[in-house]
């Protein structure tokens, strides 16, 4: 067969991985070929590819990013979109594509899959709320490069005293907040999931540094809010950004440096952020990644070998099974709340 690969949406480590393992098992189980489009969905409407190799893959499983590039580009922002992904597969003998991305790529894969294009998609994102699946990989690197930021975060506050709010990934889901949080024994975290009371925020800090400690570790989702008032309109004012992506997401980012003024104004405790942005989403990937990533490149080929169109592949109870790409975009995976309110909520304060 002639498999098409492309990775979509943002960037997150383990993409190579999947490709190399998309190559290598296509070539030596079933003698398959292997055409990766650049850019993702912008390479199939702009026909624009290379030819995989088991020699381009050669070394690529630590590398970030991933060797294709990605983009945001969404089909279905133009009427012909739809023909012309057609066209192209049809111009290139494509049967069948494995297209590796989030909500967005996963949604523009399931839409194509009405029109006749035979995929099988494959989960990823840093942020963890694909939903169909446990895990996303890029999540485990994401929490990792996270809780090390905060180890570091955590000795320069204790030398100044202050409230080191650290700002993370997170647009509608806290994942990377609640695990990095936890991990790296944070005072507070505040997730998308529940709007935050910031005047309850404050009593606790005050308390905390009424006692023993003298520094905290503020931990917060790019996409948390305070709950509905003056405090959520100040802060969506100070982080409202005109920019939208093709899928119509506006940009974020600013709710952690909103939040460090407002708690070093109502506190009168030093406080600083850090926004650990794009970093959280570079470099190579955790061992975890890289073997879920394999497996997942490993099962996308043999969907793809049964005709399993339609399909995602998916991580449950330790398995790997196929769940409907249907099922995994209908919805965002929010964070679990028995995880966020009776575990990491233990410690917090
Ligand atoms: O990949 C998901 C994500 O990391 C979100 O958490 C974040 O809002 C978004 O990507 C930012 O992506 P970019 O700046 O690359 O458009």
């Amino acid at each position: 067969m002639r498999i098409g690969i492309l990775t979509g949406g943002g960037d997150c480590p383990g993409l190579n991985a999947v490709i190399r393992a998309v190559v290598l098992t296509g070539e030596s189980l079933h003698g398959d070929e292997s055409i990766g489009f650049l850019d993702g969905w912008k390479g199939v409407l702009q026909n624009t590819a290379e030819a995989l190799s088991v020699e381009r893959c050669r070394d690529i499983m630590p590398i970030g990013g991933t060797i294709l590039g990605t983009s945001r580009t969404n089909p279905f922002a133009t009427e012909d979109g739809p023909q012309m992904v057609l066209s192209t597969l049809a111009a290139r003998g494509i049967d069948a594509l494995v297209a590796i991305g989030g909500e967005d790529t996963l949604g523009v894969a399931n839409r194509l899959g009405a029109h006749g294009v035979p995929i099988v998609g494959v989960p990823k994102t840093i942020d963890n709320d694909l939903a169909g699946t446990e895990v996303t990989f890029g999540f485990d690197t994401a929490v990792q490069i996270a809780t090390d930021a905060i180890d570091r975060l955590r000795t320069t506050a204790e030398s100044h005293h202050r409230v080191i709010v650290c700002e993370v990934m997170g647009r509608h889901a806290g994942w990377i907040a609640t695990h990095a949080g936890m991990a790296g024994g944070a005072a507070e975290i505040l997730v998308p999931e529940v709007p935050f009371d910031l005047e309850a925020v404050c009593e606790r800090l005050t308390r905390r540094h009424a006692g023993n400690q003298f520094s905290s570790i503020v931990v917060i989702s790019e996409g948390a809010v305070p709950v509905a008032g003056a405090d959520a309109e100040s802060a969506q004012r100070a982080r409202a950004s005109s920019s939208v992506d093709p899928f119509g997401h506006a940009r974020l980012g600013g709710i952690g440096s909103w939040l460090a003024d407002e708690l070093e104004r109502r506190t009168g405790f030093e406080a600083r952020v850090t926004t650990l942005g794009h970093v959280q989403r570079g470099g190579t990937p955790t061992a975890f990644d890289r073997v879920l990533a394999t497996r997942f490149g490993v099962a996308a080929v043999a969907g793809v070998h049964d005709g399993a169109f339609g399909t995602m592949v998916a991580l449950r109870c330790g398995e790997i099974v196929r769940v409907p790409i249907a099922v995994a975009v209908a919805e965002v995976k929010t964070v679990d709340l028995a995880l966020y309110r009776d575990v990491a909520g233990v410690f917090l304060g």
